[in-house]
């Protein structure tokens, strides 16, 4: 079981199945680490992109967040590198802030103009990779398949792969999400998949509209239920968010929801501030309980 510990003698482990023990000096208390991640998109020029990430930084340095919330920002390719370097200055463990991309190709090099590869990302110190975001599926013809190469060369270069699924409004309406939903499930991930999920129903992505409370427990209880017969195994928890429209409004609602394991965000990842608030809102909804 790895343990860490970070600067301020919080040890972390983290268990297969059943999440992690946060121990302070004083008290002992079980949860499972909670996630809220930035994704944003191709949006945010190179020096807008910059200011953010020191914000961002400078926020957290000054008023870290709980160790169970673990932060990422998924900056576009052009500015890893910078946004990596603006991260470091706050001064925390990777586990609690962290630098993904938005998409990798399938092979680690060859002749593929125009394409990064899932080694090149992780040589520019990001842990994680959004895979089959609907966007790529939508805009660039990504199938299952090609998303589970990408969770493959993903994983073998050591970067944690952040699948999205999610039905369209048509689908939900015909009553046809949790078929979908498999479907993606069994294609997009691989067996022996560590890594994380994320719900993003496509109607809730730039919409303004969010799924409510017993409709977002009820598709996340299907995943859940999903995932173990994919995974074949029942001994690995795979972290399970929530994306589209996510605000400092709704995420307290959105992550009071015990099967909500984190947040995806776009647009409000945008402003150092909006984002922040939502941190806040996460860490706020999700103190670790003491364990009796
Ligand atoms: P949104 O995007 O928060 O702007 O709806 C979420 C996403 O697409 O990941």
């Amino acid at each position: 079981m790895p343990t860490q510990i970070d600067q301020h003698g919080v040890s972390l482990s983290l268990p297969k199945r059943s999440g992690c023990i946060v121990q302070t000096g004083e008290s002992r208390m079980t949860t499972v680490p909670k996630f809220v991640i930035g994704n944003w998109k191709m949006q945010a020029r190179h020096e807008h992109g910059l200011q953010l990430a020191r914000d961002v930084s400078r926020r957290l340095k000054d008023t870290p967040p709980p160790a169970h919330l673990h932060t990422i920002i998924c900056p576009p390719f052009t500015q890893l590198d910078g946004v990596n370097q603006a991260l470091k200055t706050a001064d925390l463990p990777h586990e609690r802030l962290a630098l993904g991309a938005q998409d990798c190709y399938p092979a680690s090099s060859g002749p593929f103009t125009g394409d990064i590869s899932a080694p090149m990302i992780r040589d520019l110190g990001a842990r994680y990779v959004i895979l089959g975001h609907s966007e790529r599926r939508q805009n660039h013809g990504e199938t299952d398949a090609i998303i589970r190469q990408k969770v493959k060369a993903a994983t073998a270069a050591g970067l944690v792969p952040i699948v999205c699924i999610g039905e369209h409004l048509a689908e939900r309406n015909e009553g046809r999400a949790a078929s979908v939903l498999s479907t993606q499930i069994e294609g997009s991930l691989t067996r022996g998949f560590r890594g994380i999920l994320a719900y993003e129903p496509v109607w809730a992505i730039g919409s303004g509209i969010t799924p409510s409370r017993e409709e977002l427990q009820r598709k996340l209880t299907l995943i859940r239920a999903l995932l173990p017969m994919r995974l074949m195994t029942d001994d690995i928890r795979v972290p399970v968010l929530y994306g589209g429209s996510v605000t400092a409004v709704q995420a307290p609602s959105i992550m009071s929801i015990e099967a909500v394991d984190g947040v995806l965000v776009g647009s409000a990842s945008l402003e150092a501030q909006s984002f922040l608030d939502i941190i806040d809102a996460a860490a706020e909804a999700t103190l670790p309980q003491p364990s009796p």
